[in-house]
C-alpha cells in the first residue's frame, strides 16, 4: 500500500476547502500544539483560522488579531489567534508570553509565524499557503515528531 509522504500537498476548492483543512486541524491537535501559518496577504491563513476556531465553538467569530496581535479563544479546548504581521523578530513574540499560554495547555494559531520562528517551540506543525490559480494550495510538514503525527493525521 502507498503511503503519501510529507510535506502533503493539497489543493483547496473554495474558502469552504480551506474552513475544513481548519477545522481538522483543530481535531487532530491537542493542548499546547502549536499550528504555525505562512502565506502571502490574501493566500487564506486567516479564513483556516477561522474553521480551526469554528471548531473548536467560536463560528462567526474570528478576525485577524492584525492590531491586537493576538485573540482568545477561551472554553474547554482554548485557543489563541495570533498575527504576527506587525512583530520584526522573535524577540517582539517573547513578550506577548506565547509559552505561558503552551503550558497553560493553550493551542496556538499563529498567522506569519516565519516572522517569530525562534519564539515558536521546535516542534509543530506547519501549513504554507499558496494561490493556485483562482485557488489555493496547502503545504503541511510537521517539524518534529508531534508536528508530522498531526500533519499525517490530516493528510497523509
Ligand atoms: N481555497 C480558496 N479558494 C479561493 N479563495 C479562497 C480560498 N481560501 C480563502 N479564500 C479567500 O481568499 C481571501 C483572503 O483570505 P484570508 O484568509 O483573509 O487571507 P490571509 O489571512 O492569508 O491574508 C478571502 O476572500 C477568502 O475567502
Ligand atoms: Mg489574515
Amino acid at each position: 500500500m502507498e503511503h503519501r509522504k510529507e510535506p502533503f500537498a493539497i489543493t483547496l476548492d473554495s474558502p469552504k476547502a480551506t474552513m475544513a483543512l481548519g477545522a481538522a486541524l483543530a481535531r487532530a491537535m491537542g493542548p499546547g500544539d502549536v499550528l504555525a501559518l505562512s502565506g502571502d496577504l490574501g493566500a487564506g491563513k486567516t479564513t483556516l483560522a477561522q474553521g480551526f476556531f469554528a471548531e473548536l465553538g467560536h463560528p462567526g467569530e474570528v478576525i485577524s488579531p492584525t492590531f491586537a496581535l493576538m485573540a482568545e479563544y477561551p472554553g474547554e479546548r482554548p485557543g489563541l489567534h495570533v498575527d504576527a504581521y506587525r512583530l520584526t523578530c522573535a524577540d517582539d513574540a517573547v513578550e506577548l508570553g506565547l509559552d505561558e499560554y503552551i503550558d497553560a495547555g493553550w493551542m496556538l494559531v499563529v498567522e506569519w509565524a516565519e516572522i517569530i520562528r525562534d519564539a515558536l517551540p521546535d516542534d509543530i506543525v506547519r501549513v504554507t499557503l499558496l494561490h493556485d490559480g483562482d485557488a489555493r494550495k496547502a503545504v503541511l510538514e510537521g517539524t518534529g515528531p508531534r508536528g508530522r503525527a498531526i500533519a499525517r493525521t490530516v493528510a497523509g
